[in-house]
C-alpha cells in the first residue's frame, strides 16, 4: 500500500471545499492524509470543521505581519514545518508571493468558480450572467504568480437557466465543484497527474484541454 498524500489546504471561510475533501478521505475515496488546514483569517469557519476531525490547525493573521512578502514566507514557513506533498487552496482569497509559489510549482491547485480562462478574480457567478453566458463552471488549475491564471487540470460545467441570480448559480455549481475538486486530488494522489514545463499530463499524455468531471466516481471526459 503505498503512502497516502500528506495534504495542507488552504482557506479563507466557510470551508465546504475542504468538508468534502474530509469526507471523500473519510469515506476510503481519497488516498490522502490532511496533514494541516490553514487560514488567513482566524475566524474562518472552516477551521472548525478542521479541529471538528481532529486535523492540525494554522491561522496566521496577516495584521500580525504587515509587509505581503513577508507574511505569506512566514505562512509557507509554517505550512512546509507538516511536510506536506500537495497544498489546496479551496476558498483561499489571498494572492500568493511568488516567491513563495515557486518551490511549489507542480505541487498547488487552486478551486475557482468560473470556466477558466474566463473570468479570473471576484463576482464569478454575476459576471457569467451579465455577460448571457450559457455555460457557467469551475475549475481546478495549478497555481502560479498570475491570478487564477496557472495551467488547467479540469472544470466542471452547469448551464445558466432564464431567472438564475449570482446566488442560485453559486448553489448549483457548489455541489459540482465539490466533486471536480475531490476528482482532482484523487488523480494526483495516484500519481496521474503531472506538470512539466510544457502543460499539464494526464496519465502519461498530454492534456489539450481541461479534463471535465460530472459525477463523483465516474472517469474524466476528454482524456487524452
Ligand atoms: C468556492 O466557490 C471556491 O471555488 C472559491 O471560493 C469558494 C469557497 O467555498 N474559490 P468554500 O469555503 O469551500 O465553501
Amino acid at each position: 500500500m503505498p503512502k497516502p498524500l500528506r495534504v495542507a489546504v488552504l482557506i479563507s471561510g466557510r470551508g465546504s471545499n475542504l468538508q468534502a475533501l474530509i469526507a471523500a478521505q473519510r469515506e476510503g475515496r481519497l488516498p490522502i492524509e490532511i496533514a494541516l488546514v490553514a487560514s488567513n483569517k482566524v475566524a474562518a469557519q472552516g477551521l472548525r470543521h478542521a479541529e471538528a476531525a481532529g486535523i492540525p490547525t494554522l491561522a496566521l493573521d496577516p495584521r500580525s505581519i504587515p509587509d505581503r512578502a513577508s507574511y505569506d514566507a512566514e505562512l509557507f514557513r509554517r505550512i512546509t514545518a507538516y511536510a506536506p506533498d500537495l497544498l489546496v487552496l479551496a476558498g483561499f482569497m489571498r494572492v500568493l508571493d511568488g516567491t513563495v509559489l515557486a518551490p511549489w510549482a507542480g505541487r498547488i491547485i487552486n478551486i475557482h468558480p468560473s470556466l477558466l480562462p474566463k473570468y479570473p478574480g471576484l463576482h464569478t457567478h454575476q459576471r457569467a450572467i451579465e455577460a448571457g453566458d450559457h455555460l457557467h463552471g469551475a475549475s481546478v488549475h495549478f497555481v502560479t504568480a498570475e491570478l487564477d491564471g496557472g495551467p488547467l487540470l479540469a472544470c466542471c460545467e452547469i448551464a445558466i437557466q432564464p431567472g438564475d441570480d449570482p446566488d442560485s448559480l453559486a448553489a448549483r455549481l457548489l455541489p459540482q465543484e465539490h466533486a471536480l475538486l475531490c476528482h482532482c486530488v484523487q488523480w494526483i494522489a495516484e500519481g496521474r497527474v503531472e506538470l512539466r514545463d510544457d502543460g499539464v499530463y494526464f496519465d502519461g499524455l498530454p492534456l489539450e484541454h481541461p479534463l471535465r468531471v460530472a459525477a463523483w466516481g465516474s472517469e474524466p471526459v476528454g482524456c487524452p
